[in-house]
Parts: structure tokens; sequence; C-alpha cells
């Protein structure tokens, strides 16, 4: 079977059984600060687990873009290096909300596996919880009576915490799991060792393909347990793995998922990749090997998680996304000798290959390759500026051990790795002290701990049960209780609370809007929040200081100087989008956003710089918009088909549900949950500020709203004003400019001239000042003349005469400088230098500088020195 067609079985039988079939979400995370990407196929259904929120259908199935490549979950130092790992792979799932359990979970993921698949049941084992007293877990008994129901106990196999106990994270959902293990030896192998003592043992054909996670508990943060409020099912299969199973390979990049990209890396580059059946391959061909396992991983990685709208950057996400990208250019520079970029090359194979499936690669096919292909430039630069350093410290070492904090400074000032490092070293018979270098880095690492430093408490319920609903698109005060509380110690913020309320007209950051803030009033006090914001659907009020009474009632006040000028900001930024795709073309897509009171800010893709002409233009698009009064029309729950038929724009990247909020403003229409204004005439002006580059492929513009602009425009007429005023405020003041321009280029013309003339009288006078020291003609002189004027006039004096040697210095911008000239065949035959001349007399005036033998110039601090430096020059001739 070809993978695409594997995806669709597992799908459709999940379908069949019920089962409601939801798209992949993003692969990067937005409401979820515990994890940076989506690591397993739960990590969006993790609210429905916690109780805080309803999933549309209580059986759900997906495949879902994995990452990982941090946190509990992190592969990407194996990828390669295996043949099982990857940095992005698709989990294929399926889900119970309180629905089915064990029993059904089970029974299914058997029937697919040897009924639809028609796995060998000879190749299978299952695992189950051997329980863990210390955490009042018990054996799993449930799943093991199970199991013998469909295989022989002797392939049931018990497994501790570690193996069968999944945990999403420090914290969250979690449960025993029974996972599905596939035996992918020969026969003859086979029959040599039982799979059984393999299952678990990292052997690289005897892998675990399906875990079925029971979830029933939730980690708190103190590290027990408790119970969730109900029994659910997590399952999740390894998609490529599953694909190697079908094929008959025993390496997950023997599968169509991967051949079609390593041809192409084999067309490009030359050389040839070996299948895992070919046995014996030299050290040499195992290293293209690997290098070509890492390309082919990583780029699938980097290029759906730009594709969901996560760009390469220097922080968080976007950093790692950066080094995942760099590990597989490095491997590809050391291992392939590509010295050129090659990698966005794949993004086409990977958008016919995926893009069926996943439109998103697909659509942003250009975008994806032009973004890797200029990140790859730019770091093979680094590479080369970090070679010729390696040269230098090579060249500084005594010995043939350079230190650890050298190669140290190497791999985190310029990205360089420590193993190319070490290779290089090794080539020029040099090594490097490893332990220093695990010291720096170790340091390093305590440093930017210590820096993103975090303990959340747990939750403290003060009331059960309630989902909080927001009412902040209709009002923004209402009368709140709280019903739970938690502490956040950072060494980034201090000590801040989260309050969750029973309903709340705040709104939380999302959609690029900043959250709201305002106070929580109760008969006695006043909180501040500082902030709202959103997590796994909850939206927390952060507050330095919680009331006294919790039990209070209060009313929950947003401040709406601060929500107003934000709205517009918002609605603006949807005019602007409309305006730049009907003025740049619709490959203009969002990239980024940011909204907050006093600005805003808008990424998107578009290849060129934006004119001035065209900068004009969206203002005045937006403006005219403004002017024609158009009333929002909110749509605040339609079916999303719909909204997309009728023209609303969606975003990649964002994760939608079946119903949708929908904001129109005459032809403007976008999916979005943000604050607007109730008419476009509330946004009373709109300006761009600025325009520039984010990376290649995406610009950058902010613009102003509302009182923002009036404050810019109060601002030029202030400035305006002050030229007047510099002026003296003379009737027209262009018209003043351009006569101050026109008598200043004068100006500058007459004074050129009295320059060359005060220069050919020096030139007359001073060739008749030359002395005869031992047949040359010697000259050293200080002259009234700028740096540039003295130089030239050093070098026509010396033209002048046969066998001269002139000296001049003068003072320029308050520093002396000072140039001599000395005759072709005075440096032939007497071995005079103007360089070393300058050199040596130049420490005279502090100073230094240089140029050929024949001509050189210097520049110094010491004005006082000049006068030593012309008595000294006649020394060279003497
Ligand atoms: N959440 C489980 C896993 O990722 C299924 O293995």
């Amino acid at each position: 079977m070809k993978s695409q067609d594997i995806r669709k079985a597992y799908l459709n039988f999940f379908e069949s059984n019920g089962h409601l079939i939801v798209p992949s979400a993003p692969i990067v995370l937005k409401d979820d600060p515990t994890l940076m990407f989506n690591n397993s196929g739960m990590a969006q259904f993790k609210e429905y687990f916690l109780g805080n929120g309803t999933p549309k259908s209580k059986r759900i199935a997906d495949t879902q873009k994995c990452l990982r490549v941090s946190g509990k979950h992190n592969d990407l130092e194996d990828v390669g290096f295996d043949t099982y790992h990857h940095t992005m792979f698709e989990m294929l799932g399926n889900w119970s909300f309180g629905d089915y359990f064990k029993k059904e979970a089970l029974a299914w993921a058997w029937q697919f596996l040897t009924e639809v698949l028609k796995l060998d049941k000879d190749r299978l084992y299952v695992s189950v919880f051997e329980g863990n007293p210390a955490e009042n877990v018990p054996f799993d008994q449930e799943a093991f009576d199970i199991w013998k129901q469909y295989v022989s106990e002797d392939r049931i196999i018990l497994g501790n915490k570690k193996d069968n106990f999944w945990e999403m994270g420090d914290q969250g959902p979690c449960g025993p799991c029974s996972e599905i293990h596939i035996d992918l030896r020969s026969n003859e192998e086979r029959s040599k060792i039982s799979g059984r003592d393999l299952v678990n043992a990292d052997h690289p054909q005897v892998v675990e393909i399906w875990n079925n996670v029971f979830m029933e508990f939730n980690r708190k943060a103190d590290g027990s347990l408790e119970k969730l409020p109900a029994q659910h099912v997590d399952t999740g299969m390894g998609f490529e793995r599953l694909c190697m199973a079908m094929q008959n390979v025993t390496s997950n990049y023997d599968t169509d998922v991967f051949t079609p990209l390593i041809e192409k890396v084999e067309q490009i580059t030359g050389l040839k990749y070996t299948s895992n059946e070919v046995k014996n391959i030299s050290e040499e061909q195992n290293k293209t090997n690997i290098a070509i396992r890492v390309i082919v991983d990583h780029v699938r990685a980097v290029a759906f998680a730009i594709a969901d709208g996560q760009l390469p950057s220097n922080t968080g996400a976007g950093y790692v996304i950066r080094r995942i990208l760099r590990r597989a250019i490095r491997y590809g520079f050391t291992f392939l000798n590509t010295k050129e970029p090659f990698i966005n090359k794949l993004v086409e194979v990977l958008a016919n290959q995926m893009g069926e499936f996943f439109p998103e690669i697909k659509a942003q096919q250009q975008l994806v390759t032009n973004v890797i292909r200029e990140e790859e430039a730019s770091f093979l630069r680094t590479l080369e500026q970090g070679l010729q350093l390696l040269e230098k410290v090579v060249s500084e070492t005594s010995g043939k051990e350079v230190p650890g904090e050298k190669v140290f400074e190497l791999y985190d000032t310029f990205g360089f790795p420590k193993d190319l490092t070490a290779l290089i070293l090794k080539e020029k018979g040099y090594t490097y002290d490893e332990e220093g270098f695990e010291v720096e880095l170790q340091k390093q690492k305590a440093r930017s701990r210590a820096a993103s430093e975090v303990s959340t408490d747990d939750w403290k319920v003060l009331i059960a049960g309630n989902v909080e609903t927001f009412v902040g698109y209709d009002q923004t005060e209402n009368d709140v209780k709280i019903t739970r509380i938690r502490k956040v110690d950072s060494k980034k913020d201090g000590v801040l609370y989260q309050i969750v309320l029973d309903s709340t007209p705040f709104y939380p950051e999302g959609g690029g809007q900043v959250g709201d803030k305002g106070t929580l009033v109760s008969a006695n006090e006043t909180i501040e929040i500082i902030d709202t914001k959103k997590e796994n659907n909850l939206i927390l009020h952060f507050t330095k200081q919680l009331p006294e009474n919790l039990e209070a009632n209060f009313v929950a006040k947003v401040n709406t100087d601060l929500r107003t000028s934000t709205s517009k900001n918002h609605s603006a930024t949807h005019l602007m989008h409309q305006a730049l795709r009907a003025i740049l073309g619709t490959h203009v897509e969002q990239k980024g956003s940011l909204v907050n009171p006093n600005y805003l800010r808008f990424d998107f893709s578009h290849f060129s710089k934006v004119t001035d002409e065209e900068i004009k233009q969206v203002e005045d698009f937006v403006n005219t918009r403004i002017e024609e009064q158009l009333p929002l029309i909110e749509r605040r729950s339609i079916p999303i088909q719909q909204a997309l038929d009728e023209g609303a724009m969606a975003l990649f990247g964002e994760k939608y549900g079946d119903n949708v909020r929908a904001i129109k403003f005459g032809q403007s229409m976008e999916l979005c949950g943000g604050i607007h204004v109730k008419n476009t005439a509330e946004i009373w002006h709109f300006k761009i500020v600025s325009e520039g580059a984010v990376a290649t492929g995406i610009r950058r513009i902010e613009a102003i709203t509302g009182d923002a602009v009036k404050a810019f425009y109060k601002n030029q007429e202030h400035t305006l004003a002050e030229i007047k005023e510099t002026l003296k405020n003379p009737q027209d003041v262009l018209k003043s400019v351009a006569t101050l321009q026109e008598d200043n280029a004068k100006l500058k013309k007459q004074i050129e001239q009295l320059i060359k003339e005060k220069v050919d009288g020096l030139k007359n006078t001073l060739s008749n000042e030359f002395q005869e020291i031992n047949g040359i003609n010697f000259l050293a002189k200080q002259v009234d003349l700028s740096m540039g004027a003295t130089k030239d006039l050093a070098q026509a004096i010396g033209n002048f005469k046969a066998n001269s040697f002139v000296f001049l210095a003068s003072v320029d911008d308050n520093a002396p400088n000072i140039h001599c000239y000395i005759s072709k065949e005075l440096v032939a035959e007497k071995g005079l230098n103007a360089g070393n001349v300058i050199r040596e007399l130049g420490k005279y005036i502090d100073g230094n500088g240089g140029g050929q033998p024949f001509f050189a110039s210097g520049k110094g601090k010491n004005i006082l020195g000049i006068k030593e430096a012309l008595e000294k020059a006649v020394d060279f001739v003497k």
C-alpha cells in the first residue's frame, strides 16, 4: 500500500466506527504556554481531557503533524542516526472523550492492524502497565485480560512507568498505556532471538507502532496524581513506522514517505543513498546516509512549521526551527559537500507528495522555498566566516589542543557546531578541550534556565464545574465571581496570580490583539488586571495582588480607553489587509500581526519593497473605507464553510472550529475573534508610519489610527513650525528651503574653485622651497588645507620634480594628517618607502596610516606633534 492509502484506510476505519474525522491542528501551538509545538495527537484536545470544554464529538480521529524537538519529548539528536525517529512525523490517532474505553480501543487497534492491514499477528507484541504502588496506580489487569482474547500470554509484556505510563509534559493529563510493537526482522533472525526480548530495547526493527493511553489522571504541579472527571482514550500510531511495516522495508526512510525526497537529494548532490537492506557499507557511505536522512527529515519539519506560520528567528519556537534547519545545512555542508543552498529545492517534492492531504504546503510552496533558501544562504556564509575564525584560533594556539572556550565561542556566537569544529581540527592535526567546552556550555545553560525559570502552582478551585463564558463582545463590565486562582512565579515577571471568572468581559490575547487590562471591583477593594490570556480554553486574568476576599461579588471592568484604541487598530488591520491584496495582489497573505492600543503591525508575504506610491494607495484605500462609514457586520457563529463560501479570509496555521465568527466591513471579510469598531468612521484616519523587510518575502508595515494620527500630525506641525522659525518665518517655506539649497550649491562651487586656486598657488611657492640633500629633492612643510587637498598637493608637487621626497602635514577637522610622496626612482634605487615614513613619523602625532612605497597617508590625534614630525622627516634622506 502507498502511504497515501494507508492514511486513508486508517481514517476510513475509524470513521466507520463512529469517529468524526478532523484536520490536523497546526504544528505550532498558540494557546498553551507549556508546549511550543504540537508534540502528539492529543495536544489539541488537552482541554477536553481536563474538562475545560466539550468536544464536537465524543469520538474523534485524525492524522496530526507532530514535532518532537523540545521539552519532554525531544528526539532531535537521534534523527539521522537511526531509521525510525523523526523531528516531524504524522501521528494517526483516535480518541474517546468519556465514551468508549479499553475494551473497544484495544479491539479496534487489533482489528485494524490484523484484519484491515493484514499485518502478520505473529510479528506483533503488546505491553500493559505493571502498576506503580508508590503512586497508587495498580497493574492494568483489565487491559491484560482484554489482550488475552487476541494474543497468547507470552506476547503480553508488562511495562514500567517509563514505558507504559504516558504523560504529555511535567503537568497535565496522563495515564497507563498499552502499546503495540512490531518485529520486522527476517525469519532467520526471529528464530534466533524472540521478538519479545527486543521490545523496548531500542532495536531498529522491533519498534512500537501504536500507543493506547487510558487517560485517567491529571499530574499536578506538586507531582501528585488526581483522578480526571471522566475516563478517556488517547491513541497514537506512528504513521511512518506503519508505512515501514506495510511496505516490507526495515527503515522509515525506505518508505515512499521519504524516497522521493532522497532521490531529489541524490540528483542534486550526485551522491547515492543506500537502503537499509544493503549491508556492510563503508564508513564514508554511512556518513552520507546519515546526512541524507537528517536533511530529508528536517526539511519536512521546517517546511511545515513555516507553512503553519512559524518563521525561523532568534527566539522561542522560531529559534528551534532555525536550529533544525541549520542542523540539516551543516550535515550537507560537511558530509555531502554542498556549499550552495539546496534544501529549498526539496520543498517542491514535498508539496507534490503531501499537498493533497495537507493543502497548506502546496498553497505556500513559494514562500516556504524562499524562506529556506535565504536561511541556507545566510548560514552558509556564517559557516565560511566560522572557518576563517577557526583558522585564526588554530594559529593562536600553542600546542595541539584548542581551548574549550574558544570552540564554545564559535558555537555560541557563530552557531558553529562543535562536532564540525572537531572534524576540521582533526584534519589539521588538532584536538580541542572537550571538558572546557562542556563547562562553558553548562554555564550558559544555567544562565538561560535561570532566566526562564517558571514555577506554576496547581489551581485552587473556588467554584467547581463552571464553564467560563466570554461576554466581551457585548459589554465591558460584568458582575462576576472568581472560580479559581493560581500562582505563577517566574524570573521574568516575578510573582503573578491568574484568576479565572465565571464569566468575563476581558478579551484574552489572541489573533494578534493584546489582552484587555482593567479592574476587578468589589464593595471593599479594587484589583488591577494587568493582562488577559487564554490557556486551554480558560481565560486567565493576571494580577500582582489577589483580592483579600476571594468569595466576594466583583464587577469586572475593562479599561475602555485602551480597548477602544485597540479596536480601531484591529479594524484598520482588516481594511489594510484588504487594501494590500487589492493593490499588491492576492499573493499577499497575513504572516503575523500585532494590534495594541498604540499601533498596529502587520507582516505579510510580498516579494519586493512596497513603493511610496503603493503605500499612498494603501492609505487612500483604507481612508476611503473609513470615509464610507461602513458598519460592522458581525456574524458571531456561522458554519465555517458558509463563511469561506462568502469569501471570508482564513489564515494558515490557525485552528478554526466548525462554527466561526466572521467580521465584515463592506467587502472586507475575515474569520476573526477580535474586538472591532462598530463603524469604520470611528477609526478616524489611518496612516502608515513604516515599511520594511522581516525576512525574505515577508514585509512588515506599521501604522496608526485615531488619536495616534492626531498626535502624529501635531508632531509634524510642530517640526514645521520650528523649521519656519529657524528660517525666520518666511512666507513660503518651500521656496526659502529651495533658495537655501541653491545658495549652498553655489557656495560649494565657489569654495572648490578657491581651494583649487590656493593649491595651485602653493604648488608654485613650494616647488621653489625644495632642498637638495644627498641628491634628493627634499621638502617638509605644514600647509593650511583640508586633508584631501593636502594629499593632492603632496602628489602634485612630488610629480613636479624628479628625485623628490615630499612630506606634508595639515590640520583638518581638529586632527593632524600627514602625507609622504617619494619618486619611484628613489624607491627603486635607495629603498625608501613612503609607508614606513608615515608609520614612523605618525608616532609623533599619535596616529597611524599606510599606503604604497611611493605614496602614503596617515591621520592622528596630537596636533602638537606635527612640528616634530616635520623636523624628523629629514632623517630619512640624510
Ligand atoms: N499521546 C500518546 C502518544 O503520543 C498516544 O504516544
